[in-house]
């Protein structure tokens, strides 16, 4: 496994990888969610490359940038135990020096959801993602269902812009309770980890209404909020149930693919999950 932090050492290195190339784009401190992803393009791509970096521009000002995990030797010794040929770990001045002031925006499917609580971050995310596809190269990207709006942005962008690889995105890794992976997870203090069940326990609630046959948008929205609402430690910030395909959401009956997402603070730690319904991702 080589590690590189540079452009010019990552060009490099790249030049000797066999194609197909796969491409995971992460931002560190992995779990199984992350190792999921590298185990998908191990298994379709002749080379394996990811990338390690804590974007900056896709935190706000008041998000945890500062005190986001990282250990990056833990990082290597995972990765170099999945057999992963490359893996890319630049810094914040490789990626925005002195003058940077290139953005790629997304538009209508950035909006909702994420992109109106978390103002600029899909601004950050589209730009690096675009960055990282323009150094590395790949012929297949890996993403995670787990951040549903993210894996459908980096779509739009990729046929937007041309770029001619395959995005592909892989479902949700699990604890055994249902509590998504996720770096934030070690927020959690006990009482708030426990609780942090809460999330799934919403969304496999209205999958089951759905499974029975509740069609109407506000019923399964209202399924969701109900189970939120018995959790003490839960402040849900939004719960939706959005058409697939643009994420606007559904008015009435669903009649199509639905994505039911939530966004909840338990304590001060924001944690999002989802499952799809009446269709795939
Ligand atoms: P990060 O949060 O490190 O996640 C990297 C990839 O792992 C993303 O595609 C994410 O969806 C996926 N992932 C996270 N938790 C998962 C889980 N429990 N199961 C399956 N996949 C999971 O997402 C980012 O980094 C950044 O926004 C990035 C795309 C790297 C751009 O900076």
């Amino acid at each position: 496994m080589q590690t590189v932090t540079t452009i010019e050492e990552l060009r490099q290195a790249r030049q000797h990888l066999p194609a197909p190339l796969g491409l995971v784009p992460t931002m560190g401190y992995l779990h199984e969610g992350h190792l999921s992803l590298v185990r998908a393009a191990k298994r379709a791509c002749a080379a394996v490359a990811v990338s390690i970096f804590v974007n900056p521009t896709q935190f706000g000002p008041q998000e945890d940038l500062d005190r986001y995990p990282r250990d990056l030797p833990r990082d290597l010794a995972l990765l170099e135990a999945e057999g992963v040929d490359l893996v890319w770990t630049p810094t914040p001045q490789i990626m925005y020096p002195e003058g940077y002031q290139t953005w790629v925006t997304v538009e209508h499917i950035a909006a909702p959801l994420e992109g109106a609580m978390r103002p600029g971050h899909f601004r950050g995310v589209a730009t690096v993602v675009a960055k990282l596809f323009n150094a590395v190269q790949p012929d297949r990207a890996y993403f995670g269902q787990k951040d549903a709006q993210q894996a459908l942005v980096i779509r739009r962008l990729v046929a937007d812009l041309n770029f001619p690889l395959q995005v592909v995105v892989c479902p949700t890794v699990r604890e055994a309770d249902g509590l998504a992976l996720s770096s934030r997870n070690v927020y959690l203090k006990p009482q708030e980890r426990q609780a942090a069940t809460v999330l799934y326990r919403a969304l496999t609630a209205a999958q089951a209404a759905y499974q029975a046959g509740e069609r109407n948008a506000d019923q399964l929205r209202q399924v969701m909020q109900s189970v939120l609402q018995q959790e003490p430690l839960a402040r849900p910030q939004y719960v939706s149930c959005a058409k697939l395909d643009d994420l606007q959401e559904w008015q009435g009956e669903v009649s199509g693919a639905a994505l039911l997402s939530l966004a909840v603070f338990i304590g001060q730690t924001r944690l999002i999950d989802n499952v799809v319904v009446g269709g795939e991702f």
